[in-house]
């Protein structure tokens, strides 16, 4: 566009003196004295883009500029790519939403700048769980800042539809079959789904918890034990997580997730098993938690929490940009921001120690089963959210997930073995 401006109109002395003096002042208002930040995320779903709107006032509240750099797509394979093609092109944004081990592979390629200052400063290490900043840390030093806190193992309903069905809650996956059926029968979709990679992973990994329990989940899909990768508790997830292909909808391929939460919010579908980002769309929506909708630990797994830490990782940067990144990290962590963003995500806070009065039973059962099951020893990182193992390993594991789940004629036992191959040729 602008070289377009440039070809119409004559090129004088004064024309250029102008145009500098006038470039000049917009860079120095639209620089703020103290610089922006580039923020790569992908919160764009109703619920998501309000949570990141707290965000970007808060920066703007204290005068910095605020670049937005948002990926639509679930669960950011899309935004990954495109950060990636951005990094390569040695462009960064100054920060990024990266996760879990992933954290870990952009600070190898030693693009990732410290934090520490800020940390320091405001007592991160006191303030945060161990479990949440051992994962910000590269090299010993904080790279990254937590946002939130989300539960992956829900179950969300819509209580009008259970009722007309004449089911309860399901809290174990027989139940939810049995129920599955009665819903169906009552004209409704017992479950809402996006049949996208990540969706059918995010169900499968929470079924595989239901089915096999906590340890198994962490020696199959932390560890990568080819014994349990390979097993028959194994297969029994897959027979398991295929089964439930009946209670969706034959038009779910490539439907968005918060597409499916909708239906659920409509009442064209009783549930949905997904993390608490689907609370952020039905807050959007100004429902009520307990009464407008239900929210449960998926079935069978009412002793475990599956864990995922949304974070910003900052990228090497000087000057002001840098002063604007430590403001934002600075930001992330105090009170007004951890309550507002979460309120609105569907997540808990970061930080333990905030009053959550202002949050609705879901945020709260969340909380506490989160400490419960940290004392108990149920906590587990979510393979689907990319906190138990790397990018690659993590998208083999995806691939088998959705092909064994679309296919017509691929045996669990045959799934289950290519799970052993991926995970192998991944290490
Ligand atoms: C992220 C959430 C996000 C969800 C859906 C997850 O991987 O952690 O913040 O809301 O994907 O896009």
């Amino acid at each position: 566009m602008s070289q377009a401006r440039w070809k119409k109109t004559p090129f004088t002395r004064a024309g250029l003196a102008l145009a500098t003096a006038l470039a000049a002042s917009v860079s120095l208002t639209s620089a703020h004295a103290a610089g922006e930040v580039e923020v790569l995320h992908w919160w764009t779903s109703g619920g998501e883009a309000r949570a990141a709107n707290v965000l970007k006032d808060l920066m703007e509240a204290e005068g910095y500029g605020w670049q937005d750099f948002a990926v639509a797509g679930g669960g950011g394979e899309t935004a990954m790519t495109v950060l990636k093609s951005r990094a390569m092109s040695g462009n960064p944004p100054s920060a990024a939403q990266i996760k879990g081990p992933e954290i870990q592979e952009w600070g190898e390629l030693g693009l990732l700048g410290t934090l520490d200052d800020v940390a320091e400063a405001e007592g991160w290490d006191q303030l945060l769980p161990a479990t949440v900043a051992d994962i910000m840390r590269y090299d010993g030093q904080y790279v990254a800042v937590p946002v939130n806190v989300h539960r992956v193992n829900w179950l969300w309903a819509n209580p009008d539809v259970l009722e007309q069905a004449g089911v309860e809650m399901p809290t174990t996956l027989d139940e939810l079959f049995v129920a599955g059926e009665a819903i169906r029968e009552a004209g409704f979709i017992p479950l809402a789904h996006g049949g996208q990679a990540w969706q059918d992973a995010t169900v499968f990994e929470t079924v595989l918890l239901a089915t096999g329990g906590v340890e198994f989940f962490q020696r199959a899909l932390v560890d990568l034990d080819p014994e349990a990768l390979g097993s028959e508790q194994m297969v029994e997830a897959l027979e398991t997580f295929k089964r439930l292909r009946g209670l969706m909808d034959d038009d779910m391929s490539g439907r968005d997730w918060n597409i499916a939460t909708s239906m659920v919010i409509n009442g064209d579908a009783a549930m949905q098993l997904m993390g608490d980002w689907a609370k952020g769309e039905f807050t959007a929506a100004e429902l009520t938690a307990g009464e407008d909708y239900l929210c449960a630990a998926a079935p069978g797994t009412v002793d475990a929490f599956t864990f995922n830490i949304d974070s910003l990782a900052m990228f090497r940067v000087e000057g002001e940009a840098h002063e604007a990144q430590q403001a934002l990290a600075r930001l992330v962590l105090e009170p007004t921001f951890q309550e507002a963003f979460n309120l609105a995500k569907g997540s808990i806070p970061a930080r333990p120690d905030l009053d959550m009065s202002e949050f609705d039973v879901c945020a709260r059962q969340s909380l506490a089963d989160f400490q419960r099951t940290a004392d108990e020893g149920g906590l587990v990182p979510s393979m689907a959210h990319g906190m138990a193992v790397r990018a690659d390993v993590q998208g083999a594991i995806f691939d088998v997930v959705t092909n064994y789940f679309n296919a017509r004629d691929m045996e669990a036992e045959q799934a289950a073995q290519r799970m052993v191959n991926a995970a192998q040729a991944a290490l």
